[in-house]
């Protein structure tokens, strides 16, 4: 089984590599600077690095790279820099989605392909009726007209769930929404919701960088996990909260 993380350079995509090659997975990543992985992963036999941007790469090499993979992970998000933020590419996470989903499409593999999100548990799955306050709408609708990695998650899920849908023949998708990211070292129990059960923006629960990626590899791993959240965006928070 071959997996492509995108984003892999980043604090969560380090760690999804890292748990994928420790159950025996092989590994495909595109990155623009392989420095920020462990030397575990850097010396790893089992994984492949292909050193570029994702948006700059053309869609006949994309086809070639998601070739042969059964799932797709990205955990790309923007640089916490005034430039990450606010500078081109805006829809990073949308472009890059966008353009691995139709790679995974154009090359027709046998089985479905899985494709993974990193997203955010601000961003509302508008195909269930998830209530929030109006104080809560208000912030979220500043942060769409202010903060465009914000839009740009929302935009991204909205691709996945109304252009692919959830019966597209060739490719299957799960949108992991976590609630407050923190750093643990060791993984730990976590719960995954349909919807958030408490507010992304007054009252935000933990998820830890290492469970997203425990998720992840889960949901790669584990048909039956898959089978339930796919064409969804769970909500992921750790099982305790401190
Ligand atoms: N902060 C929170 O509490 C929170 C909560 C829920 C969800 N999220 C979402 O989680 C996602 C990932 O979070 P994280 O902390 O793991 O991210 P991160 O450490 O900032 O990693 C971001 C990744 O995206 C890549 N990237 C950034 N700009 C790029 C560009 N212009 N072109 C190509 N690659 C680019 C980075 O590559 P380089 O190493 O080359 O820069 C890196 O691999 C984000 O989408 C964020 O919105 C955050």
């Amino acid at each position: 089984m071959t997996i492509l993380v995108v984003g892999a350079s980043g604090a969560t995509g380090r760690l999804v590599v890292e748990q994928l090659l420790h159950g025996g997975k092989r590994v495909k990543i595109i990155v623009r600077d392989k420095t920020n992985l462990s030397d575990f992963a850097q010396k790893h036999p089992q994984l492949t690095v292909i050193k570029a941007n994702i948006l700059a790469i053309n869609d006949e090499q994309l086809a070639q790279i998601v070739q042969g993979c059964s799932a797709v992970i990205c955990t790309l998000g923007h640089n916490l820099s005034f430039a990450g933020m606010f500078a081109p590419p805006r829809a990073l996470v949308t472009d890059a989605t966008q353009k691995l989903c139709e790679a995974i499409i154009s090359h027709k593999a046998n089985n479905r392909v899985k494709f993974i999100l990193m997203n955010s548990s601000g961003v509302r799955n508008l195909d269930l009726d998830e209530k929030i306050s109006n104080a809560q709408k208000a912030v979220i609708f500043t942060l769409r007209h202010l903060l465009p990695p914000h839009r740009d998650n929302e935009q991204a899920a909205a691709y996945l769930r109304t252009t692919i849908g959830t019966h597209h023949p060739l490719l299957t998708w799960v949108s992991i929404r976590p609630d407050a990211l923190v750093d643990h070292l060791q993984e730990s129990d976590y719960k995954m919701h349909p919807s958030p059960t408490r507010s992304a923006i007054f009252d935000s629960g933990i998820c830890s960088r290492i469970n997203v990626a425990s998720a992840m590899r889960d949901l790669v791993c584990d048909e039956l996990l898959w089978e339930k959240w796919q064409g969804r965006m769970p909500v992921l928070y750790n099982s305790t909260q401190a």
